[in-house]
């Protein structure tokens, strides 16, 4: 951050700081936010704003100002396309039995492997250009198509990069345990012990993950084995999320909150204890809509929920197979429709609460000190971000008190 930068200053805006009292929106009516250096110094409104001398002035022309979006959970390193399994599975074939021969994930971690640092890190940049269209301007990232101690260190790495490429804020997580690669069939304990005695500590000694996450399912990785990655990446210091109850509630979740985890994501089967457990902790609920729309899967019980408390979010999960996509107001309308989120809930979990569970607890919220990340739409009521299905565009992106120049668009795909 340069110190020099002058002050900048949104005004004439419908400010929704997503920190408003309850937990609620909290819109500012004709509202300013005066940012200086990366930190928001000031909202209130316009009227009693002191524009700073030598203050960069942008004008929101009565539309919605946002903190800029937060995606929470995503598979953004990765190479190859998979549209032949995704032929398959609209023709009703299982995501699970493409996956026990070969295909799914593990056809992934074949293309991704085999491509350089180079490819990987256009790719994501691609798509995270893509996202901050949308005004999105904070990431998760996960390893999880390496699935060698090598390959997963360096999908971290690539991770790692992007933010000296794109104006964005990335927060890591390790997915070693993502799947059984397919070279340690026969070594299942062998695997979950390497990423427990070295992936998981070197990834935290080299300052390559924020957090650890595991995906604990049917075919996947079961609870104990789960309980073992998490609980050495608690001892490393990390944070621990989970791709939890994608088909079936094994607990993960509940280990999460009872971890003092960030985020159980998924959840279509969650049992009402690992709920509580959650709300108790403040562990978060993502949610990943376009995930259950390409598996044809009945939506998470929002309204379960609400009732027992859980902070709700929602992200895109973009990854090559389950969720091609990169559009997170998107898969927030998806919520509003399949699963009955609010629209007020809806806005909030795309940002303060996608904050929490992506552990970036100073975004997601217009306030002071938080950070001056920004997102500036062309109309005046939040809700278009949900109600539109698709392709809502910010007119201005605010990132670390600047406004970010528009980028050449380049294929995500
Ligand atoms: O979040 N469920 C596990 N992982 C991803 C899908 C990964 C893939 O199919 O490549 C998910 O949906
Ligand atoms: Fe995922």
């Amino acid at each position: 951050m340069n110190p020099d930068a002058p002050d900048l200053v949104v005004r004439n805006g419908r400010v929704v700081t997503c920190d408003g009292p309850g937990g609620g929106l909290g819109i500012v009516e004709r509202g300013a936010v005066l940012c200086r250096g990366d930190r928001i110094a000031w909202v209130g409104p316009d009227a009693q704003l002191r524009v700073p001398e030598g203050a960069a002035v942008l004008d929101a022309r009565g539309g919605c100002v946002l903190p800029g979006l937060v995606d929470p959970h995503t598979h953004l390193v990765f190479a190859g396309r998979r549209l032949d399994e995704f032929e398959a599975r609209m023709g009703g074939e299982d995501y699970r039995a493409i996956a026990a021969r070969g295909g799914g994930i593990a056809s992934t971690v074949r293309a991704t492997r085999e491509a350089s640092d180079a490819v990987l890190l256009d790719g994501a940049i691609a798509r995270l250009h893509a996202m901050r269209a949308h005004g999105v301007t904070a990431v998760e990232v996960k390893s999880g198509y390496g699935l060698s101690h090598e390959q997963e260190l360096r999908l971290l790495a690539v991770a790692r990069a992007l933010p000296s490429r794109v104006p964005v804020r990335v927060t890591t997580s390790l997915l070693a345990a993502h799947a059984l690669p397919p070279e340690r069939r026969d070594d299942r304990a062998g695997y979950v012990r390497e990423i427990v005695e070295r992936t998981v500590p070197e990834a935290a000694a080299r300052g390559l993950a924020d957090a650890v996450d595991v995906y604990c399912d049917e075919g996947a990785f079961d609870l104990e084995e789960a309980r073992a990655v998490l609980g050495a990446a608690r001892q490393a210091g990390l944070a621990v999320r989970a791709h939890a109850g994608q088909f079936r509630a094994l607990g993960a979740a509940g280990l999460v909150a009872s971890l003092g985890g960030l985020s159980a994501d998924h959840l279509e089967q969650v049992h009402d204890e690992e709920l509580r457990a959650m709300a108790l902790a403040g562990t978060v609920a993502v949610l990943l809509p376009a995930a259950w729309r390409t598996l044809r899967q009945r939506p998470p019980d929002v309204e379960r929920m609400r009732a027992l408390g859980v902070r709700i979010a929602v992200g895109t999960d973009c990854n090559p197979g389950t969720s091609p996509c990169t559009d997170l107001p998107l898969c927030a309308a998806l919520a509003v429709r399949d699963a009955g989120l609010r629209a007020e809930e809806a806005v909030l979990a795309m940002t303060a609460h996608a904050a929490r569970a992506a552990g970036m607890a100073d975004g997601g919220r217009i306030a002071q000190g938080a950070r001056a990340d920004l997102a500036i739409y062309p109309f005046d009521d939040p809700r278009i971000l949900v109600y539109a299905l698709g392709d809502v565009r910010a007119s201005m992106v605010v990132f670390e008190g600047r406004l970010v120049d528009g980028e050449p668009a380049a294929s995500s795909w």
